[in-house]
């Protein structure tokens, strides 16, 4: 079969290896690519924001199955498109999407089915966002409260604040920060405490199948110290959840969403991922994202065994089909991010760089690009923020990261920067 994915970045790029090693795929093409990911796919200078064009090339080149990487593509509907073609499309549609492209959606949603979470108001003007702060929802000038742009944002519309002041400045700030559409709405929110964790899941109307829990590590500094980033690295490993935990979490938060989708009449096909708070009153939802998660998306998957067009097929079919029992490496897995010269406000591009090929020899290693071009045949360039995700597994996490961060060691660029505590 001839299998289209769609982005460009690290994610796609591992979702492409995926489709490489599976035994029924013959051609993987992706729109649009980067020249990593031109080594195993063909790449078709398309652009993930151009439904109608990847509609057409999907029909006119007999693509069997397309498989959305980014959030973009699905809020613009790309998965409705696709499917009033009669084309096979891995996602949810435009309307379930909302859960990710609208927080105050998915908030409300949240409310409506008891899931556990930050408390919460939304307001439709920046004014009103004050004077709900100084009406004293989220308590005195001194208390810490976040505050969220409604729309997608690209990881910049959230801020947590220390106290008022600080989210006076965000609230102000924001349309200048993310523009206008995204923070045409507000949602200010408790500001919950514990340890962060991703837990993502294949899902087709009430049916789903987990993937190992991952953390991301998204400021740019170590120690979790900077500006926010897409994500600088992940870890998977079996310690960050207890099984009791995982199972408090399936009941409280997977069960009540998954059936939510479904009786609010849009049962949810695709990739779900949930952005958790471990809270001392238990866990907490932060946020929904309705796709694979960059970089956590490498982590998982350089540990899937099963074939993913078979767990792809689950995700299209009648509800009534359920997923074949997914395999995972056993162990853990690291993933490390090499960043250019001042990513994330100012990246430098154009950079050569050096040593990939030596990395093609560390047993049990994926290095994924992110954003790099081939501007000279055989000799990469950086060409973005995130340049390459070095990712690794092993029998444990000690291990996962040591053989991450020796072929990371291999790797150069000008400016390169990466955080050495991954998984710390
Ligand atoms: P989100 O995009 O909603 O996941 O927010 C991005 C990051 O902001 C999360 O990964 C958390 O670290 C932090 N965050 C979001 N909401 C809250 C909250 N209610 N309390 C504390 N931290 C939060
Ligand atoms: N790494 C965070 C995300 O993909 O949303």
């Amino acid at each position: 079969m001839k299998v289209l994915v769609v982005g460009s970045g690290g994610r796609e790029h591992a979702i492409c290896q995926s489709f490489r090693r599976s035994g029924k795929v013959t051609q993987v093409l992706c729109a649009n690519g980067n020249a990593g990911i031109a080594e195993i796919a063909e790449c078709v200078p398309i652009k993930p924001t151009d439904i109608a064009g990847l509609v057409e090339f999907a029909s006119r080149n007999a693509i069997d199955m397309t498989f959305v990487g980014g959030e973009t593509s699905l809020a613009l509907g790309i998965v409705d498109e696709f499917e009033a073609r009669g084309l096979k499309i891995i996602g949810p549609s435009k309307h379930a999407s909302q859960m990710e492209s609208s927080k105050s959606f998915a908030k409300d949603f949240m409310a409506r089915h008891n899931v556990p979470t930050a408390k919460y108001v939304t307001a439709h003007s920046p004014s009103s966002a004050v004077r709900s702060l100084e009406s004293g929802d989220f308590g005195d000038e001194n208390s810490p409260v976040v505050v969220k742009a409604d729309g997608l944002a690209a990881g910049k519309g959230v801020v947590v604040a220390t106290n008022r002041a600080e989210a006076v400045a965000a609230i102000n700030e924001m349309a200048d920060l993310v523009g206008a559409d995204a923070a045409e709405k507000i949602v200010l929110e408790e500001c919950l405490f514990g340890k962060e964790v991703s837990l993502l899941m294949f899902a087709n109307g009430e049916d789903f199948a987990l993937m190992p829990p991952t953390r991301d590590h998204k400021r740019i500094g170590e120690g979790d110290t900077g500006p926010n980033t897409g994500g600088m690295g992940t870890i998977t490993d079996s310690s960050l959840l207890t099984s009791q935990e995982l199972e408090n979490i399936v009941e409280t938060i997977v069960r009540p969403t998954l059936r939510g989708c479904v009786a609010e009449g849009f049962p949810f096909r695709g990739i779900l991922f949930l952005g958790i708070m471990m809270t001392a009153a238990g866990p907490k939802l932060l946020e929904y994202n309705v796709r694979f998660g960059d970089p956590e998306t490498q982590a998982i998957l350089v540990r899937l065994e099963t074939d993913l067009v078979d767990i792809c097929e689950a995700m299209v079919g009648g509800t009534s089909q359920e997923f074949p029992e997914i395999k995972w490496r056993p162990g853990s897995s690291a993933c490390v991010v090499l960043a250019s010269q001042g990513y994330p406000s100012a990246p430098k591009t154009g950079d050569m760089i050096s040593g990939l090929d030596s990395t093609s020899h560390v047993p049990n290693v994926s290095v994924f690009h992110a954003g790099t071009s081939m501007l000279v045949p055989g000799e990469y360039y950086t060409a973005g923020g995130r340049v390459l995700g070095v990712t690794a597994t092993g029998e444990n996490l000690d291990e996962a990261l040591s053989v991450a961060y020796e072929a990371a060691g291999k790797i150069s660029f000008d400016g390169m920067q990466f955080r050495r505590d991954i998984g710390k």
